[in-house]
């Protein structure tokens, strides 16, 4: 069963250090998912874990045997690729059973091994068209089913459900966790939509520049993430800058621009530190008064969401905050001034990090 581990592994392409230092490991029966920006690295990673690179630097690791140097084709594994990578002169049935067939496994066995897999993509029914007479998102689903044919308990998926509409996007990406958990596989996942990774997967991963920012349960990424970047990257954020006032036990008050104040929960920060405070749209509530921990800002834009509105405010700090909230009875216009409420429970405080706020959250 197969358990993944990198030990300080680098690529580099020249002068481009495409995977930096990188140590993680994928315990047997996991799903994974990597996400970061574009160019940050996560499609080097997953073809250094399968073989299709050999690492620079560092040793790469399956079930505790180093594979440094092991073919892809000896490593036991499904993958599904960014570029859909399907053989052009093949149907779409010779394609699914491809890795059954070069195993040499019985007639029967590559039937039904091939039946299974493109029924679980809906494709059974196009079974004998080539991959030119297909739609985008229909190759990548032949992608999955001749991944999924490899029988391999590995499996790797480099955006693998890129190319789909987003209706049959959430519907395949439930159906893969499923799948990947009933057939007990090890599951390495890259995507860059955010909201694939965290609903995915058992444990996420950001990637930023080559490295690992940091990694943990999607939960824990979304509502306490540890760094500044994966807090603007896996969902929509809000920031205000400030320096600590005051603090006791168990408050600490927030001097943000413009002599506004909001009170949070201490962290090691001390008296006079310059402070970052993190909050979630959907955790901001309007109140009608001024009361403690709320801001004043004027509504600058309301945009419908579908089940929510956003409202885009300016606050005095001169700082946007958007707020999300389930549609109200309350119509509230733009340019209609507001108090923006902060509830220090959801407020989260990090140490303003020397470059600078802009910088950290930087995509490139
Ligand atoms: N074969 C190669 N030769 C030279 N540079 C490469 C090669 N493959 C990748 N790179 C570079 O390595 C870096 C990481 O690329 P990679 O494809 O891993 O990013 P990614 O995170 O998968 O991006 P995307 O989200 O756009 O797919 C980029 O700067 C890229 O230009
Ligand atoms: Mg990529």
């Amino acid at each position: 069963m197969p358990r993944v581990e990198l030990r300080n592994v680098s690529k580099r392409f020249g002068k481009i250090v495409a995977v930096d230092t990188t140590n993680i490991t994928i315990e047997n029966g996991e799903y994974l998912s990597i996400v970061g920006p574009s160019g940050c690295g996560k499609t080097t990673l997953v073809k250094l874990i399968s073989g299709v690179w050999e690492p620079t630097e560092g040793e790469i690791l399956i079930d505790g045997k180093k594979v440094n140097k092991v073919p892809t084709e000896d490593r036991d594994l499904g993958y599904v690729f960014q570029s859909i990578a399907l053989f052009p002169h093949m149907s779409v049935w010779e394609n699914t059973i491809y890795s059954p067939y070069v195993k040499n496994k019985p007639e029967d066995e590559r039937q039904r091994i091939g039946e299974d897999s493109l029924r679980l993509v809906n494709l059974l029914e196009k079974k004998g068209l080539f991959p030119s007479q297909l739609s985008g998102g229909a190759q990548q689903k032949v992608g999955l089913a001749r991944a999924l044919s490899s029988k391999a308990k590995l499996l790797i998926l480099d955006e693998p459900l890129s190319a789909l509409d987003a209706r049959v996007r959430i519907d395949l990406r439930y159906e893969l966790r499923r799948l990947v958990k009933r057939l007990g596989l090890t599951a390495i996942h890259v995507t860059h939509d955010q909201e694939e990774a965290l609903s995915v997967a058992d444990r996420t991963v950001v990637m930023r520049k080559g490295r690992i920012v940091e990694k943990g349960s999607p939960r824990q990424l979304y509502e306490r993430p540890s760094h500044l970047f994966t807090a603007n990257f896996v969902g929509e954020a809000n920031f205000l800058e400030g320096n600590i006032k005051t603090k006791s036990e168990e408050w600490c008050s927030v001097e943000l621009r413009n002599q506004q104040f909001l009170s949070v929960h201490p962290t090691n920060a001390k008296v006079g530190d310059p402070v970052v405070l993190f909050i979630r749209p959907e955790n901001l509530r309007f109140c009608r008064e001024f009361k403690a921990n709320s801001l004043p800002g004027t509504v600058k834009e309301v945009q419908f969401m579908g089940s929510y509105l956003r409202y885009k405010v300016m606050l005095e700090t001169e700082e946007t905050a958007l707020v999300d909230l389930q549609i109200p009875h309350e119509r509230i216009n733009a340019g209609e001034r507001v108090m923006v409420e902060f509830d220090p429970i959801d407020t989260i405080m990090y140490e303003r990090p020397p470059e600078g706020l802009r910088e950290v959250l930087r995509l490139e």
